[in-house]
């Protein structure tokens, strides 16, 4: 098992290309079962995730031809439609595959995504909103099957704005009979990136970005080519790892409207950032000041940064208060923080963070993907140095991090672990 290898107290400076977005890239991947025919996909990012995807696709009987960040995939021969339950289990997401293979199938069969790190994660939205259109489920041993003669579209109003279950709504509708409203829909700039890609295909969408989505089922989708949005994530943690080692970044290619939020956050914590349309140019003071943060969905503050902005907080100056409102328990990986130095209180949903000079580099167990990148961060301004193990949580989300970094003048290697 490789482990990752990290020399902290080094300012990071230069230049960092942010790659496709993995949140996007997820639905659409799984949207091409839809069109029975080519999607060209590009600017996918080459991560665990989306690799998953494409062996969970071939498994239907798809074919999924790669080249860098371009990926072609042919869905005209699936005749499988049971996600094996070992990749389901590998990938939570893997459940908006259901959609998209019942939206063109007219059946699926997947087993429960269980709990994970980061809380239980039901899935009751989802199977609610499928039951709406017509869609018959049962439940047998920890496996879920959907049958249905015709997708009956229909109003769906969502108890919470679920990114999953919207797009997995979407899917399933845009082959359906009728028009499906969604009222209390997510609103992430991924669910406007699937309906674009969904839109280009032939289907009928309006109102992605705003909390009421119309769906208006067509007979048949066409083949497609699309470009994924950039990776509004990837952009915060860089610009995070800048503004905690006191350092001077710029950010390309990113979409900047998509990270207002975490932009008006790292203002207040001091930086002072030259913001164009795609890119970010940040410069951070010695010691960034302490601020309070609290996850909502979109366009709040997203939930991913959460852990990461708890790592740049340990180093701040004063106490920072972070809520997570998104998630049940999004703070595992705040023990690990703590054996580095970090002083840091959990209060219900809340972490209290004193900040502090002193992070030493220690050995530490990443405990899920953005939980693991808070490790990175602090391990970037610890001193000495700190080695992670259970490194693939992280590489499921981040393309080339330790490229990324080191052309950011850290030390970051891959090492043999013991
Ligand atoms: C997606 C993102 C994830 C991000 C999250 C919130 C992908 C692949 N993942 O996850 O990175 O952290 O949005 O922005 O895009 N819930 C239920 N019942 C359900 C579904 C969700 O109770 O059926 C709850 C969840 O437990 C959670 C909250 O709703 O507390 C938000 O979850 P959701 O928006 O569905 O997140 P995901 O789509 O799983």
């Amino acid at each position: 098992m490789l482990n990752f290898c990290i020399e902290g107290g080094k300012k990071l400076e230069g230049e960092v290309h942010i790659s496709g977005s993995k949140n996007a890239s997820l639905p659409i991947i799984a949207a091409t079962v839809l069109n029975g025919g080519i999607s060209k996909l590009y600017n996918v990012p080459k991560i665990h995730d989306t690799e998953m995807m494409y062996k969970i696709l071939e498994k239907l009987g798809c074919t999924v031809k790669k080249s860098k960040n371009k990926v072609i995939i042919d869905s005209s021969k699936v005749h499988k439609y049971e996600i094996p339950e070992n990749l389901m289990r590998e990938m939570r997401s893997s459940v908006i595959l259901a959609g998209a293979i019942i939206g063109k199938h007219h059946q699926a069969v997947f087993s429960y995504p269980g709990g994970c790190d980061i809380g239980t994660r039901p899935i009751d939205l989802h199977l609610k909103s499928f039951e709406r259109l017509g869609i018959i489920i049962s439940k047998n041993y920890g496996n879920i099957s959907c049958k249905c003669d015709t997708i009956k579209n229909t109003k769906i109003d969502l108890d919470f704005p679920s990114v999953g279950a919207t797009e997995n709504i979407m899917l399933a509708s845009c082959l359906g009979i009728g028009t499906t409203v969604i009222s209390n829909a997510a609103r992430e700039p991924e669910i406007v990136d699937l309906q674009n890609f969904l839109n280009r295909m032939g289907a009928k969408i309006s109102g992605a970005g705003t909390n009421t989505l119309i769906i208006t089922g067509v007979q048949q989708l066409k083949d497609v080519s699309y470009n994924i949005m950039p990776d509004r994530i990837e952009a915060g943690t860089y610009l995070c790892a800048g503004a905690a080692t006191g350092g001077r970044i710029k950010v390309l290619d990113l979409e900047t409207e998509h990270i207002t939020p975490i932009l008006n956050k790292l203002e207040e914590a001091g930086c002072s950032l030259n913001i164009g349309k795609d890119f970010v140019e940040l410069v951070a003071p010695k010691r960034i000041k302490a601020v309070n943060v609290k996850t909502m969905p979109y366009p709040g503050f997203p939930t991913d940064m959460q852990s990461i902005f708890v790592a740049m907080l340990t180093v701040a100056k004063g106490t920072s208060l972070v809520e997570e409102n998104v998630f049940e328990s999004r703070y595992k990986f705040v023990q690990e923080l703590e054996r580095m130095g970090a002083k840091i209180t959990i209060s219900g949903r809340t972490a209290i963070i004193d900040g502090t000079r002193r992070i030493h580099g220690t050995k530490v167990k990443a405990t899920d993907l953005r939980g693991g990148m808070a490790m990175v961060i602090e391990a970037l301004v610890a001193k000495k140095e700190t080695r992670i193990e259970n490194i693939h949580y992280i590489l499921r989300g981040y393309e080339n991090l330790e490229q990324k970094l080191t052309g950011l003048g850290a030390k970051i290697y891959l090492k043999e672990g013991e």
